[in-house]
């Protein structure tokens, strides 16, 4: 391809470190439409003749065909996938296969079709998310009322529904949503016809082009169309944050399906079992979306570092941007999916969730506020107080509202047995109906309302 100069071809380790193939033969979808755009432009200018265009057009179909029959052949002397789609089309309708190449260079068309590939990639995260929020909100409707303990340094804390711990998910799950949606709106600029960096002197229509792939307009600058791939690390910063969310979600499940937990039954089509032992179900699903998202984190670092003080305009070092995204896609994809079945496929073990909350003193802070209410004692001192009683709870090993009359009085003259109304669970929840909060309708409300924005979507 471009031979020309050369007094020698290229040395082994020279075909291997240069070859791309193996990897962005993943772009050859991008590659044919992006062509197919490039020369029904350069004939609507007259920049070639209608008749060469259409016999160009014709090659490019049967290129097409052939790797969707028998996938695309890796050639190393053939560097990449652009190159190896020209020869191809070269072998197939002769040197009128060159006058493709008018007006263009490898580094538009690459910064071309990765755009279109990372924007497809956007579109399907975004699917994803979709119906992983629908599952959440599923869920948390069945279980709006189903009582659990809230935990802050995995401590029980207060109680609250599962509902509403599913639905923080929902929320985390929508900004995600958001990011993709900021960076692909953001993306959505046509580099072609920047050409190698400096734009081309043939009279080419870059409205046409952009307008015939999708994008909302042309790049305004050619050196930085061809230079920045910004756009791949806004996705991948998406993605590692999105993972974080999926992680933490994941881990909630391997906390929550272990024995001494015992909250939650995972589906037998998400768990796997030991060679060893036979009573074992491991969330082995749940920990790999755990572990990708360590390895997603690394691709946003791997691509990252690869840009850091690139000089203007392309250098080689940017044919590496496209494994780490590749990968995360890909990573993120699977951990989507698996977290969407597991919301959607586990039994919630509801008694023991409720008793959970029982028995680790959740309602603590709601003898602390009705000591504030009921008979106006300033909240530390009622803290104080709560304090007191738990302890003598916990030497006894009861709950708060197994505690007599008596016993309660004794540790403050003001507690009278209307107290006993705040201690359960059921009231404890329900009391807390601030906007946001866990109270059962605040979580009915929510779960509405997100129903309402999945279906207008
Ligand atoms: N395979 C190259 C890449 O992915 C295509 C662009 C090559 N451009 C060049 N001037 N060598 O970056």
């Amino acid at each position: 391809m471009w031979g020309g100069r050369f007094a020698e071809g290229p040395s082994a380790i020279m075909r291997e470190i240069n070859a791309s193939i193996p990897f962005d033969k993943a772009l050859w979808r991008q590659d044919i439409a992006a062509s197919r755009a490039h020369v029904a432009m350069l004939a609507a200018c007259d920049i070639v003749t209608a008749d060469d265009a259409q016999t160009i057009l014709d090659g490019l179909e049967r290129v097409s065909g052939e790797y969707e029959a028998n996938g695309v052949p890796e050639d190393w002397d053939l560097e990449d996938i652009h190159m190896t789609t020209e020869s191809r089309l070269a072998e197939l309708i002769g040197p009128v296969a060159g006058r493709l190449h008018t007006a263009r260079s490898r580094n538009d068309q690459v910064a071309t079709d990765f755009r279109l590939w990372v924007r497809e990639a956007m579109d399907d995260v975004d699917a994803g998310l979709a119906a992983l929020q629908d599952a959440l909100v599923t869920q948390a409707e069945a279980h709006a009322g189903s009582i659990m303990p809230g935990f802050t340094h995995l401590q029980t804390a207060q109680p609250v529904t599962l509902g509403h711990h599913l639905m923080a998910y929902y929320e985390m799950m929508r900004r995600d949503r958001s990011r993709f949606a900021d960076a692909r709106a953001r993306m959505n600029e046509s580099p072609l016809g920047s050409a190698a960096l400096a734009g081309t002197g043939f009279p080419i229509d870059r409205e046409m082009t952009a307008q015939a792939l999708g994008f909302d307009a042309p790049t305004r600058n050619s050196l930085d169309a061809v230079s920045d791939r910004d756009f791949a690390i806004d996705f991948l910063q998406a993605a590692a944050q999105c993972s974080l969310h999926l992680s933490r979600l994941a881990e909630e499940f391997v906390i929550w399906a272990s024995q001494p937990f015992g909250f939650v039954r995972m589906a037998d089509s998400l768990s796997t079992g030991s060679s060893i032992m036979p009573q074992k179900k491991n969330p082995d699903a749940a920990e790999l979306v755990r572990g990708h998202a360590g390895r997603i984190v690394g691709c946003v670092t791997a691509l990252m570092v690869t840009m850091k003080g690139l000089p203007l305009a392309y250098s080689k070092d940017m044919q590496d941007d496209k494994p780490p995204v590749f990968e995360a896609a890909q990573l993120l994809g699977l951990s989507i999916a698996a977290m969407t079945g597991m919301v959607a496929e586990s039994t919630f073990r509801t008694e023991r969730m409720r008793q959970a909350a029982e028995l680790g003193y959740a309602t603590a802070t709601d003898l602390a506020d009705w000591l504030v209410r009921a008979a106006n004692i300033p909240f530390r001192e009622a803290h104080h107080i709560t304090g007191a009683a738990v302890k003598l709870a916990e030497s006894r090993g009861i709950a708060l509202d197994a505690l007599p009359l008596d016993d309660l009085q004794a540790i403050d003259a003001r507690i009278d047995e209307r107290v006993y109304a705040a201690l359960s669970v059921e009231a404890s929840v329900a009391a807390r109906a601030s906007y946001g909060g866990t109270a059962p309708d605040q979580v009915r409300a929510r779960v509405a309302e997100a129903r309402a924005q999945l279906e207008a979507e």
